[in-house]
């Protein structure tokens, strides 16, 4: 039988309000700031710097929907005077708290880098139009740019570099064990770990690979980290953080450049540029293992989540080798691919290589494939 409401239906189904009323509280700190021994909303609002009248909207909002409980006051609503009310978390709001096992407050957090990158949902109509994740449409750059270089994710980084400590002898998340073992690292001095994040790759392979010397290449915030990791890790004579982008030329003369889960992040073109950055890089010499991943996409949500934040999230090895012979590589070895994770090592094609651009290779009809 037909929605007798669908007016009402639609505009519960498109509404704001209680997705953001929930991470409002969790950027605030509201289930802390209760769980510290301020319940009243004069009270949590001085707590969280913030203003009381609307801090009071919003834990009563946030008791409509069961995240908390109130006790006493009157309801001004209904024509009570308004007197102090308290507010308790309910098992529902617990899961903001910092230091629950969830760790959800800041998955929800908007100044978390997870949060900021969830924002991008909010302009999807780019996503859909463009095929462009929405945050390329910020002015400042796009995702990484923006953690990398805001100071405001600083502490979030040098944080995630202690957990990426202790997490250290887990094994490595995304199948990048395989690279570790998978790649015949045996003759190589040098790689450069190109987007190398906070160095957990880097780190793995040195260690498994007691000659090898690394450099890993990223972003300000993210190489900082990595540096200070190297540094008072078991492997700081062998390791190195640089500060650069793969869009810029890379340093010079490495053995291998490893380029590691980075290509979902780019379209077409721009992963082009980044392995043309290797292959030049790289010289006459040089290889570059490409170690992609294919994130697994289930039903149409999961798909719009990560399209609305990368453009290529799942490339088959078919697509990534028409990119690699776009910039110029000869594929000179395929590791199997296992689970999420292609190993395909590249060797750059011998003869001058003249870029082509990529408007010139869109008007000759895309891929020679
Ligand atoms: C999805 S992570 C992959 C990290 C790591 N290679 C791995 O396999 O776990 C993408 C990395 O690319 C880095 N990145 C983004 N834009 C970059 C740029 N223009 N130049 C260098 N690194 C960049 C990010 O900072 C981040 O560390």
């Amino acid at each position: 039988m037909a929605d007798p409401r669908p007016y009402e239906k639609l505009l519960s189904l498109a509404d704001l309000l209680t997705p953001s009323a929930i991470r409002a509280a969790a950027t605030l700190g509201v289930a802390d700031h209760i769980q510290a021994g301020a319940t009243t909303s004069a009270g949590i609002a001085r707590a969280a710097d913030a203003q009381p009248d609307v801090m009071d909207a919003l834990l009563r909002h946030l008791t409509d929907i069961g995240l908390l409980s109130a006790t006493g006051g009157d309801d001004r609503e209904g024509g009570g005077d308004g007197g102090e009310r308290h507010f308790a978390l309910t098992p529902l709001g617990e899961p903001l708290l910092t230091d629950h096992p969830t760790g959800l407050r800041r998955v929800l957090r908007n100044d978390s880098m997870i949060g900021w990158g969830a924002q991008s949902l909010l302009r999807l109509d780019h996503t859909v139009r463009t095929g462009e994740p929405a945050h390329a449409a910020v002015p400042g750059g796009g995702y990484w740019e923006t953690v990398n270089n805001d100071p405001s994710f600083t502490a979030e980084w040098a944080e995630q570099a202690l957990t990426a400590d202790a997490a250290q002898d887990q094994p490595l998340a995304w199948g990048a064990q395989h690279i570790v073992e998978d790649y015949d690292w045996s003759g190589v001095g040098t790689v450069a770990d190109v987007g190398g994040h906070l160095g957990a790759i880097l780190i793995g392979l040195l260690r498994a690979h007691p000659d090898l010397r690394g450099t890993l290449v990223d972003l300000r915030h993210v190489a900082e980290q990595a540096g200070a990791r190297f540094a008072r890790s078991d492997v700081a004579d062998r390791a190195t953080a640089v500060v650069g982008s793969f869009f810029d030329p890379l340093p010079k003369g490495f053995d291998v450049y490893l380029l590691s889960a980075i290509l979902a992040d780019w379209s077409d073109d721009d992963a082009v540029r980044i392995l043309e950055r290797c292959r030049e890089a790289a010289g006459r010499d040089g290889k570059v293992l490409l170690a992609d991943v294919a994130m697994p996409t289930g039903g149409p949500a999961v798909e719009l989540q990560y399209r609305s934040m990368m453009p290529a999230p799942s490339r088959s090895v078919t697509d990534l080798e028409r990119l690699c012979d776009r910039a110029g590589f000869d594929i000179t070895w395929r590791g199997p691919v296992q689970g999420p994770r292609s190993l395909v090592e590249l060797t750059p094609r011998p003869g001058p290589v003249t870029p082509e651009s990529a408007d010139a290779y869109r008007e000759r009809g895309g891929d020679r494939g």
